[in-house]
């Protein structure tokens, strides 16, 4: 892999490659957004099966010329997987990659032996074949490898894709729910390409590589095309270290519905919506016949002023241009959901996670070290906070959980949902609720993590197993011929 010399993100470069958008109207008809295929499933007794290759390709993403990829049954990114709330699914993920991966299904719930966490390896031209229930509310989940100490690069080369969980209430007539009509995915990432249009690795520092190319669904300056009254875009911040604060450029205003693990209550109308990398959005915007406005990411607040954290970048994201007649959509509903809380009054524990520079609590990840225990079927509290001068953020794997604070304050609307990942900005105390019903082993860990994946990989990382009480941490035994 190549390096850029002095391929720095600057507010300049982000400035100028995006500034000849102005004529994005006029590439509309050129260039529309590109929409992840559906993966296939065959239905095989009472299981749902789905393929997944990962393997290098090529692709023209850059005028310049094509660039070596990687990807999930195509040449970057993947198909989106759609389950339903209640079935069994099994998915074979064949390594085509040349070297060893695994594949992570972000915000599931399950099994930690189909976690595809950094024990779940793959062996180049293996297949890992996990299945589970899916039992959690509908959300708009992924999935992305994990190999410790290199996930950043496999993700960065482009492996990842959505992974839907359907039910009732997510896929309801009552909100847009056309795939990739007036229901459309974004995975937003950024990329650093060379002039030959290769994507290449920069160097890091602070939150990560910083990218000075935009891409959307892995394509670079997309445009889409409105046909309905109301457009739900479920966004993917797919990036390995950038974080966006996503609004449009009239200043229109629109409603979050879901976050990282399902609907809100009720639709939460913003100017503004800041995610940080794992995290997703579902938001919902009007638009009028024949109009025209942009998904723009303004500067935004990483709370880390003196840290090269790209937080003052400002740049288009995607440009929508509405028909001349539009679907009629139905006014979203008042109420979306009702999200389960978690009465603190059951928590059984709590525990400190203090965030450093490299490490959690003074210790840098360790493959073979089981860092916390968990008593299965029980609710713990967990406090959060990053002692470092670094943005991070906070992602725990198998579960989604509900953050009881934030500051010392009750959470703000945005946070009332379920999560997965939740920004930790330096000086930020937090508090998380969750509940393990999941046993593990004693020996087969889950993770936690900051999802800045040059910070995850360089150690932010942790490791728990959910046990039977009075059960010990075992030894973790895989996965340690990992370099
Ligand atoms: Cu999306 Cu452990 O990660
Ligand atoms: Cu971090």
């Amino acid at each position: 892999t190549g390096r850029a010399p002095g391929a720095w993100a600057s507010p300049r470069d982000i400035a100028e490659r995006t500034a000849p958008r102005r004529a994005a109207a006029e590439e509309a008809t050129e260039n529309p957004l590109r929409i992840p295929p559906l993966a296939p499933a065959v239905q095989d007794g009472d299981t749902r099966v789905f393929d997944l290759v990962a393997a290098p390709g090529r692709l023209a993403i850059m005028p310049g010329g094509e660039s070596e990829t990687w990807g999930y049954n195509g040449p970057i990114l993947g198909p989106t997987l759609r389950v339903r709330r209640g079935e069994k699914i099994q998915i074979h993920v064949h390594n085509e990659l040349g070297e060893p991966t695994t594949v992570h299904w972000h915000g599931m719930r399950l099994p930690a032996d189909s976690d595809g966490g950094p024990h779940q390896m793959i062996e180049a031209g293996a297949t890992w074949s996990p299945t589970w229930w899916v039992d959690q509310p509908g959300s708009t989940l992924w999935y992305h490898p994990h190999p410790h100490g290199s996930t950043e690069v496999h993700v960065y080369r482009g492996l990842g894709g959505l992974l839907y969980i359907d039910d009732d209430e997510t896929t309801s007539d009552l909100l847009p729910n056309r795939y990739g009509e007036d229901d459309v995915p974004l995975i937003v990432q950024d990329k650093t390409f060379d002039e030959q249009g290769q994507i290449v690795e920069t160097g890091r520092r602070g939150v990560g590589m910083l990218g000075t190319t935009l891409l959307v669904n892995g394509q670079y300056r997309p445009t889409f095309r409105v046909t309905s009254e109301l457009t739900r875009f479920r966004i993917l911040n797919a990036s390995t270290a950038r974080s966006y604060n996503f609004g449009f450029s009239d200043g229109r205003s629109f409603h979050l519905i879901a976050s990282d693990g399902g609907l809100l209550d009720a639709p939460l109308k913003l100017n503004r919506v800041q995610l940080t990398p794992a995290e997703r959005a579902e938001i919902v915007v009007r638009m009028a016949p024949g109009e025209r406005v942009t998904l723009h990411s303004y500067p935004q607040d990483l709370g880390a002023p003196n840290v090269p954290t790209g937080a003052q970048h400002e740049f288009d994201v995607l440009p929508l241009i509405a028909a001349d007649e539009l679907r009629p959509s139905p006014e979203l509903p008042e109420r979306l959901t009702e999200v389960q809380r978690i009465d603190p009054e059951h928590a059984v524990t709590s525990r400190e996670f203090l965030l450093h520079r490299d490490r959690i609590n003074g210790e840098p990840m360790d493959m073979t070290r089981i860092d916390e225990v968990v008593t299965v079927d029980t609710i713990e509290i967990w406090d959060v906070e990053n002692v470092s001068r670094l943005p991070h953020n906070f992602h725990v794997h198998g579960m989604q959980f509900e953050v009881l604070s934030y500051n010392g304050q009750p959470p703000p609307p945005e946070l009332t949902g379920w999560k997965d990942t939740v920004f930790a900005p330096p000086g930020v105390p937090m508090q998380l609720i969750m509940r393990f019903d999941k046993y593990t082993d004693p020996n087969l860990p889950y993770m936690y993590h900051c999802h800045l994946l040059w910070h995850e990989d360089s150690g932010v990382m942790g490791q728990f197993v959910v046990v039977e009480p009075g059960e010990e941490a075992g030894t973790v035994t895989t996965g340690l011929d990992w370099p």
